[in-house]
């Protein structure tokens, strides 16, 4: 399955755009204007950067028919839920009282949802799930909230969801209102009162225990940055330590708490969708431009944390693999066919003493993405495979070569902006 959007997308999403800009209430509740999160990452048995699926995004489609408003939730979402891969968790406190959930980290999701009681259909989780009726603070979505245009009414007059993973995953349930809180680096809980989020209760296909539910990131006003305007000043900030590091937890850092040195900066493509997706101009390797013609990336580079590794669309994939081949072939190393397919196409011996190894650049429209050997190469140990796969249409930084650097999503601005950074320093 591809990633392209089909075709309606693009009606609805200039709706949704319009609504965008609408102000929605600043319902924060503390006066800080930052606070950090821990950021963590979970290791599975076999974790391996390649053995990450791509998930295609799709649509969702509800089942349920349309009563009054014309058009449905359009949030897609892909899971990082896979087998043996790393995901990025965050733990938050839902209710009155606050009760434990733990979310994947999605920046490229909308609506959060996490599973509630009573329940049709859920995956085991570790902790019981939420129960909206020993929570002083939750409240259905109600008609006249200003998110209430996004979704659609059950006939039973609940507002609904329904998201579709590409790999056959799906959450369904009723949008609701409840406070969240966050425990901070100051020892405080930051609350969130008035979130919109999903009472998930009809789940399908394969999840982990170990979470309850989605945290959607993106840049849609229903994502929780996206809700949490005046305290989190529209972005956060995270700088992955190096995936093969005991560090595992780091901070993800709102508003003010946000800082970074040497940055880059550049905008974020924002006609296509809700994803964070940069413009790719050019790549060079070894300090020397591949020449990619002007419309090779139409989409842009998407930022994607819960792909182990990046994706190129598939011309430019067979030039970066080409040229990285001349580059190599001069050190008479042995070339090795890849075990597993989903292991990386360009392998290579690892030969003693070698250390000729080329590095990338990204040529993002006003920043250079520069991607060290470290970044650009999975070593094991007998082999080294360049951490890349070509992908039609589809062009993906993935968590692979985030390692080290600093990344500032600036929703306000709609910029990008990054750094190398020693991420080990930012653990929590
Ligand atoms: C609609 O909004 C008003 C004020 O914002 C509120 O008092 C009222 O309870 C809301 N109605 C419903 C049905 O929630
Ligand atoms: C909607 O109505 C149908 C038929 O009246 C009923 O079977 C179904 O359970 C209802 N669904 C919900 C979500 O209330
Ligand atoms: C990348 O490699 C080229 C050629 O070896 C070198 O000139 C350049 O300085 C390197 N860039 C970085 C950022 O290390
Ligand atoms: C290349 O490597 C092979 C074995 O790996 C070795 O026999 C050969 O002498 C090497 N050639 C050069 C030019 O280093
Ligand atoms: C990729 O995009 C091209 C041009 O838009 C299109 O013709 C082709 O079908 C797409 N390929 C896939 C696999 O979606």
């Amino acid at each position: 399955m591809g990633l392209n959007m089909p075709r309606k997308w693009h009606s609805l999403l200039f709706i949704l755009l319009h609504l965008a800009l609408l102000p929605y209430c600043p319902c924060l509740v503390s006066e800080s204007t930052g606070f950090s999160l821990k950021l963590i990452r979970r290791d599975f048995p076999h974790s391996h950067p390649f053995h990450q699926k791509l998930i295609s995004r799709l649509r969702s489609i509800s089942k349920i028919k349309e009563t009054k408003s014309t058009y449905h939730f359009p949030d897609t979402i892909r899971p990082r839920i896979t087998r043996s891969s790393f995901i990025f968790t965050i733990d938050a406190g839902i209710g009155t009282p606050t009760t434990k959930k733990t979310f994947i980290f999605d920046p490229g999701s909308e609506l959060t949802w996490t599973q509630c009681t009573p329940c049709i259909n859920c995956f085991k989780q570790n902790y019981p799930l939420f129960d909206p009726r020993k929570s002083t603070s939750y409240r259905k979505l109600s008609l006249n909230h200003t998110s209430a245009r996004y979704f659609r009414r059950s006939n039973n007059s609940d507002f609904i969801y329904y998201l579709v993973y590409g790999s056959g995953e799906s959450s369904s349930g009723i949008v609701s209102v409840e406070t969240f809180s966050f425990p901070s680096d100051r020892k405080v809980h930051e609350s969130i009162k008035g979130v919109v989020f999903g009472c998930a209760n009809n789940q399908k296909g394969q999840f982990r225990s170990s979470v309850t539910g989605i945290m959607g990131m993106s840049r849609s006003p229903l994502s929780l940055i996206g809700q949490m305007s005046s305290k989190s000043r529209h972005r956060f900030s995270y700088c992955l330590p190096p995936i093969n590091s005991h560090i595992k937890t780091t901070l993800l850092r709102f508003g003010s708490d946000v800082k970074g040195r040497d940055l880059r900066k550049t905008s974020f493509l924002n006609h296509i969708d809700y994803n964070y997706r940069v413009h790719l101009l050019d790549i060079s390797i070894a300090g020397h431009r591949l020449n990619l013609p002007t419309g090779t990336f139409p989409t842009g580079c998407m930022l994607d944390i819960g792909c182990g590794v990046s994706y190129i669309e598939t011309r430019a994939y067979n030039e970066v693999v080409r040229v990285l081949m001349m580059h190599l072939n001069r050190f008479n190393l042995t070339r090795i066919t890849a075990g597993s397919l989903t292991e990386g196409e360009l392998c290579y011996r690892l030969r003693w003493g070698f250390s000729n190894y080329p590095n990338m650049t990204f040529h993002f429209q006003g920043a250079n993405f520069e991607i060290g050997p470290q970044n650009l190469f999975h070593v094991t140990k007998d082999r080294f495979c360049l951490a890349m796969l070509g992908r039609d249409n589809v062009t993906i930084l993935g968590a692979f070569q985030q390692q080290n650097v600093r990344f500032i999503y600036d929703n306000g601005y709609q910029k990008l902006l990054f750094a190398k950074e020693d991420c080990s320093q930012d653990k929590a």
